[in-house]
């Protein structure tokens, strides 16, 4: 039997100069420098820029890169009439997934002649993917496109697209834009994770970018991935009462239940976003009538879990995550693809790396099935 690592747990598969993730250390570093470092004033554009480049952009560089994104914004007719046609009850994963696969029909180039047009791409991608999402958040509610306000920066743009700017929207709430503009950072890159393995398998075959981001959404949209988000904020409007909240963790760990937004594949002592992603949603959570509760719950859940496992099993990113989008407005099953407007800018720097250094990647597999044997007769 060959040396089987089932889920390819614990093999490197490949170098990356994209990110790096110490579960020794709780750190993540994107090309050099610490994920909470760059999240405490840094804006997103310009980890998008980092991760591409390798060096964080100059004032000029930064300006410049922000115009080219602020003028990709729009959507064209055909696009909004895919979204427009979307069933209003499919998965707003699958209606994301459609939308950039649509948008790969427009692009003339079937293949990707040099890895400019990757970046073309990414940042085609970075600017409509907010402008999609909320397209698709808008027309469930009945409502109609807007077009993307090219004065506001990134977060603000999305927000108002979403929300418009009354006094109830998270845009006139400064933790709200804060938090969100931080998820983004923090969610924007994390190493050969699952979603970002798939986007790098299909460029290995020299497939187009096009079809590597849509199957990385594809890969994102489960719960043990990008889901977990969705899935946690679910069981804390299950759990309801934070009374109830140790009670609730405990029958989940009697019943050997996963619960959602815990523990991590790398991480073993912790998720190093989780501090930076908690302080975020416990500051905006002053500014949201009621939200205590949720606060309440989440130190709860944290607390029974860690007490309770023999591992000291503690949260992930999407743990703090949920209840802060969910507070912010947003309907749960927007929060995953909310995942995929900040994750565009990791996949598009693998799918860099793969295409400038590729080798097919293409496992092994130890068959376990039937003997070899004769096609009987047809009876
Ligand atoms: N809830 C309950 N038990 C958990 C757990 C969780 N969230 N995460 C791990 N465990 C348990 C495992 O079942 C395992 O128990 P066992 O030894 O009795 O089989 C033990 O802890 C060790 O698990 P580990 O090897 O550390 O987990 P993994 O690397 O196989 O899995 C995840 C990692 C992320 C898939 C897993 O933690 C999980 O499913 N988490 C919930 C989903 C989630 O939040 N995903 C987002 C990740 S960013």
């Amino acid at each position: 039997m060959a040396d089987i690592k089932k889920g390819l747990a614990g093999v490197y598969a490949d170098t990356t100069k994209v990110s790096k993730v110490n579960p020794e250390t709780n750190s993540l570093l994107y090309y050099g420098y610490p994920v909470d470092e760059l999240a405490k004033d840094r804006r997103f554009e310009e980890v998008a820029y980092l991760l591409w480049n390798g060096e964080l952009p100059t004032a000029e560089q930064l300006s410049e890169f922000q115009d080219a994104g602020r003028a990709r914004r729009g959507l064209d007719e055909a696009t909004i009439a895919v979204i427009e046609a979307m069933p209003k009850d499919c998965h707003p994963m699958d209606a994301v997934r459609t939308a950039v696969s649509f948008l790969g029909t427009l692009d003339p180039q079937h293949f990707t002649p040099n890895s400019d047009h990757i970046r073309e791409i990414g940042l085609e991608l970075l600017a409509k993917l907010p402008t999609i999402v909320a397209l698709d958040i808008r027309r469930r509610r009945g409502e109609g496109y807007v077009e993307p306000n090219p004065e506001l920066g990134y977060s603000e743009n999305f927000l108002w697209m979403v929300f418009g700017d009354g006094p109830d929207s998270p845009l006139n709430k400064p933790g709200d834009v804060e938090c969100f503009e931080k998820s983004m950072i923090l969610y924007a890159e994390h190493s050969f994770n699952a979603s970002t393995s798939t986007a790098r398998v299909i460029t290995s075959t020299r497939g187009d970018t096009w079809s590597a981001v849509t199957g990385a959404i594809g890969a994102l949209k489960g719960p043990l991935h990008g889901g977990a988000n969705e899935a946690v904020m679910h069981n804390m409007i299950e759990i309801d009462d934070p009374a109830k909240a140790e009670q609730w963790a405990k029958d989940k760990l009697a019943a050997k239940d996963v619960v959602m937004g815990f523990g991590h594949r790398v991480y073993k002592k912790g998720d190093s976003r989780v501090p930076t992603m908690e302080a975020a949603f416990k500051k905006l959570a002053t500014e949201h009538e009621g939200s205590e509760k949720w606060v309440e719950m989440y130190d709860i859940l944290a607390e029974t879990m860690y007490e309770n496992t023999s591992i000291r099993i503690r949260p992930n990113l999407d743990f703090p995550a949920g209840p802060a989008y969910y507070l912010m407005g947003f309907d749960i099953p927007f929060f995953t693809p909310l995942f995929v407007m900040a994750r565009i800018t990791g996949w598009t720097a693998h799918i860099i790396e793969q295409y400038e250094n590729n080798s097919l990647i293409r496992p092994l597999s130890e068959y376990v099935g039937p003997d070899q044997r004769e096609v009987p007769a047809r009876p």
